[in-house]
């Protein structure tokens, strides 16, 4: 998919926002090494920096690396792919938030950031787990189907015990993993749903005319409006996976 840094940053700067959370798992000591894997446009990177960690952002967009690097000049970033990843033993930690579920490969995703990794080096994430977005993916597939075409889940939202088991399999040992509910007001009142759309369905939108996609992003408002729309704001059926994993030693791989 291709990304609007511009759009991300101006209607979804909530995604980085609800990232902070994750500081709570970082280790007490500054200075660590830390790879921000999949950072956007940089708000968590720099956070990171700012609380006195070496810091380098990755992401495979090279449209929000230019644009993490125009906001955040003092910091490093790269265009990378996770599923191949240039380094070894190098990072205490790897963290990331709102990525995992975009990646289709979770096992070779998870063999590149233990191979990053120094040893007893700790992944730090969150993503979408099972159910996320769900009544938002149903509404797609109707309006989809509406129009002969189908809609097919891209994301990877595994349950809890999908993800330990791949944790476990890779050579992690568990200290937190869990989902939640994560209801998520989206900016913008009435609009705030379809520019939700628009940024993260546009691989789907893609494919039709400008007023064919107008005529969806009302369906699927209406359709929404009575389960997602609380009467003032529209509230995004988030749920998220969080977890907090030590690298074990390849003899207890
Ligand atoms: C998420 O962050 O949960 C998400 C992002 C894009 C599409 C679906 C879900």
């Amino acid at each position: 998919m291709k990304w609007n840094p511009e759009l991300y940053e101006e209607k979804h700067h909530f995604v980085p926002e609800y990232g902070r959370g994750l500081f709570g798992y970082l280790p007490e000591q500054a200075g660590l090494s830390i790879l921000d894997l999949g950072c956007g446009t940089g708000l968590l990177t720099r956070l990171l920096a700012e609380k006195g960690h070496l810091v380098v952002g990755i992401d495979n967009s090279a449209e929000m690396i230019r644009k993490a690097r125009t906001l955040h000049p003092n910091i490093c970033f790269e265009t990378a792919d996770a599923c191949a990843l240039p380094w070894n033993e190098r990072f205490d930690i790897v963290f990331s938030n709102a990525v995992f579920h975009w990646i289709r490969e979770p096992r070779l995703l998870l063999q590149n950031v233990w191979k990053t990794l120094k040893p007893g080096g700790r992944l730090i994430c969150e993503f979408g787990a099972e159910g996320n977005v769900g009544r938002i993916r149903r509404a797609m597939e109707k309006a989809m189907e509406h129009r002969g075409r189908t809609y097919e889940n891209p994301f990877f939202f595994p349950s809890e015990q999908e993800y330990r088991s791949l944790l476990d399999d890779e050579g992690f040992m568990i200290e937190h993993c869990a989902i939640f509910d994560r209801p998520t007001p989206l900016n913008d009142g009435a609009d705030g749903m379809r520019h939700w759309i628009r940024q993260f369905f546009a691989g789907e939108l893609h494919h039709l005319e400008e007023r064919e996609q107008a005529e969806l992003l009302d369906e699927m408002d209406a359709f929404l409006k009575k389960e997602l729309w609380d009467g003032a704001q529209w509230v995004a059926d988030y749920r998220r996976l969080r977890v907090s994993a030590i690298k074990k030693e390849r003899g207890g791989k």
